[in-house]
Formats: structure tokens, C-alpha cells, sequence
């Protein structure tokens, strides 16, 4: 290369030190290697050398060609990387500044009851878990106990589906099962399954879709005082330390023994009204102690192991919060009634 080369080389350098945007770089690579450029044009002037130098000479500006375009690519990627940072500079999110709250999109009053359900026992230390609608008549029915022609099958008043064997499942408990199944032999199992069930019933206190909340609780010497305490602990987080708590002996085929659970009416506050039918109370879970048969199906030993499950009618306890005598006003989508309860945080204490 020669003496005249390096003075380019250099010029360039300098004229590439002072461009500061790509945009420059682009202009002064087009007037070096444009169609126009110095470069381009000591090529085409080779052709014009006698015969014995074009060889020589071809070379040597084909790597002074190769030295520029290196020279304007390191430069466009330092600007490129510059400019850049500046923009994310210029972007910055201030991830720290609240957000707008919509107008719209409220929580409808059932799913935040189920949220405020799901938390107390999240807080116990349960986790989450989910079974499908769309149920076996195997795990809605027989793995809890409730042999076929059992007279609680025709309690449950269950939708079934054209395929064989398959129901809308009446209740949450098949989860229990699916929930044994999947711990496969751990302990503690410690869930809760909340879900839409079906029954085919339609009055003001029954819709035929409606939503549970199962509970479980398998491990080594579970007793009925675990059942208790767990369940009073709810119902004090939910619906404030005043509550009254009544146990009630019952009947579940999959649980022995079994009982429901009653809490006083909120909107007599226990006097007796149209709420509760003149009784004081109203009821919002079923339990029990697991009977050995579904811990045998679920994969347990009843000699090793015992357990409690309750099943909580999310519906019963949103009526109970909210003192609604009519369950289907919650199914209507009317926005006026459903944003009455937009504010309720669920701590009655606060
Ligand atoms: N599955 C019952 C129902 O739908 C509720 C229930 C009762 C669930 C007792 C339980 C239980 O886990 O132990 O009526």
C-alpha cells in the first residue's frame, strides 16, 4: 500500500471520529464506496494502467476497499450500540408508578369470595387443585363410595353426557380422589379443588351450575379436632371472629363420620328470618372424616393414614356475605347490582 493509501486511510479515520450518527457513517460510506466514491473511482482508474500494472494495482486497492469497509462497519456498530442506549434511555419505564385503575372489569361478587376462600387456606399452607367438569361416573361416583343404585346418586339429580360413563360432576369431591392419585403416596396431601359443578335443580336457592370449594387433608393421626379447628379458622377469617359455629352430625357416603356446618345468619344476625327459614343459622359446608374407602381409592392405606375433606358451596357463603335471598341475582349480569359488592375486602373486621 502505498504513501498515498495511508493519507486516505487516515482522512477517513478522522472523518469517521467525527460523525456521530449512523446516518453520517451512511454518507460518508457512500461518498468513499458509492458509485460516485473515491474508491470506486481509483478502481475504475485502473483499468485505465498500462497492462503490466492493473494487476498490482487492482490488488492493492481491492484491500484498501476491504481496510475502509472494515472501518465503516466498526464505526456504524459503535454508533449503532450508542444510539441505542440512548433510546432505552429515553424509554425508561418507571415501573414504580401506580397504574390506572379500569372503570370497568369488576370482580364478579363469586369469584371474589372464591379468591377470599382460596387465600385463608393458601395461608394454611393447602395448595390449588383442579379436577374436570366433564367427570367419570367412576371418580364422581363410585371412588367416593357411592355405589351405582346408591339412593345419593338420585340426590345429586347429575346431568349425564350421551358418552357412557360420563357426567357434569354434582360435586368437587371426585378432586379428592384426583388429588390422592397425584400426590402418589406423599404426605401430607393438603389441597383444596375450587370449580363449577352441576345438578339438575332451578329455584331461588338452587342453580343448576354453581360453584364448590373442596377441601382435603390426608396424613398420619388427622383427627376430627383438625376438621373443627380448620374449619373455624375459616369461617373467623371470612365472616369476622363474632361468628357463631354450629357442627351438625350428617350423612356422606364418603366420609364417617360426617357433618355439616352452620353459621348464624347474617342478615337476622341469628334471630330468625325469611334468610334462614326462622332458624337462626344458615348452612355452608359439608365434611367428614374421609372414609377408609376413598383413602383406599385414592392409593392409602386406612391403617396408616387418616384424613378429613369438607365441600363448601361458594354460592351459600357469597349469599351469606352479601345477605342475598335469591341466588340467581347473581347470574343476571346486571352491572348496578353485581358492582354493589365491588368494594367488599372481606375482612369484616376492618
Ligand atoms: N360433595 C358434597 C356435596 O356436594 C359436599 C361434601 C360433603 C364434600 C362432605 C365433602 C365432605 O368433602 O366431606 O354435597
Amino acid at each position: 500500500m502505498g504513501e498515498d493509501n495511508a493519507d486516505e486511510l487516515r482522512e477517513l479515520g478522522e472523518q469517521l471520529q467525527d460523525a456521530s450518527t449512523v446516518l453520517q457513517v451512511q454518507e460518508i460510506r457512500n461518498a468513499w464506496l458509492g458509485r460516485k466514491g473515491i474508491i470506486t473511482a481509483r478502481l475504475k482508474g485502473v483499468a485505465l494502467l498500462p497492462v503490466e500494472e492493473r494487476r498490482q494495482a487492482g490488488q492493492q486497492w481491492n484491500s484498501v476497499r476491504l481496510a475502509i469497509e472494515t472501518m465503516i462497519d466498526d464505526a456504524l456498530a459503535r454508533l449503532q450500540n450508542q444510539e441505542e442506549i440512548l433510546q432505552l434511555e429515553q424509554e425508561r419505564l418507571d415501573m414504580t408508578i401506580p397504574g390506572i385503575e379500569p372503570a370497568v372489569a369488576l370482580l364478579h361478587p363469586l369469584t371474589r369470595v372464591r379468591r377470599l376462600v382460596e387465600d385463608v387456606f393458601l395461608r394454611m399452607g393447602f395448595t390449588l387443585s383442579y379436577g374436570p367438569e366433564v367427570e367419570s361416573e367412576w371418580y364422581n361416583f363410585e371412588a367416593l363410595n357411592i355405589p351405582p343404585n346408591h339412593p345419593a346418586r338420585d340426590m345429586q339429580d347429575s346431568f349425564f353426557v350421551d358418552i357412557p360413563n360420563l357426567v357434569l360432576r354434582t360435586h368437587t369431591s371426585p378432586v379428592q380422589i384426583r388429588g390422592m392419585q397425584a400426590a402418589a403416596g406423599q404426605l401430607p396431601v393438603k389441597i383444596i379443588a375450587p370449580g363449577r359443578v352441576y345438578r339438575r335443580d332451578d329455584d331461588p336457592t338452587h342453580t343448576p351450575m354453581f360453584h364448590q370449594i373442596e377441601g382435603l387433608v390426608v396424613d398420619h393421626k388427622i383427627s376430627l379436632a383438625d376438621l373443627q379447628g380448620t374449619l373455624l379458622a375459616m369461617t373467623k377469617d371470612l365472616l369476622g371472629s363474632d361468628i357463631r359455629t354450629r357442627f351438625r352430625p350428617s350423612y356422606f357416603p364418603f366420609t364417617e363420620p360426617s357433618m355439616e356446618v352452620d353459621v348464624t345468619c347474617a342478615a337476622c344476625n341469628g334471630t330468625g328470618c325469611r334468610v334462614c327459614k326462622g332458624t337462626g343459622w344458615v348452612e355452608i359446608l359439608g365434611s367428614g372424616m374421609v372414609h377408609p374407602v376413598v383413602l383406599r381409592n385414592g392409593g392409602y392405606d386406612p391403617k396408616q393414614v387418616t384424613g378429613f375433606a369438607f365441600g363448601l358451596g361458594i354460592e351459600r357463603l357469597a349469599m351469606r356475605i352479601f345477605e342475598l335471598d335469591d341466588l340467581r341475582l347473581l347470574y343476571q349480569n346486571d352491572l348496578e347490582f353485581l358492582s354493589r359488592f365491588s368494594r367488599y375486602t372481606g375482612r369484616p373486621a376492618l
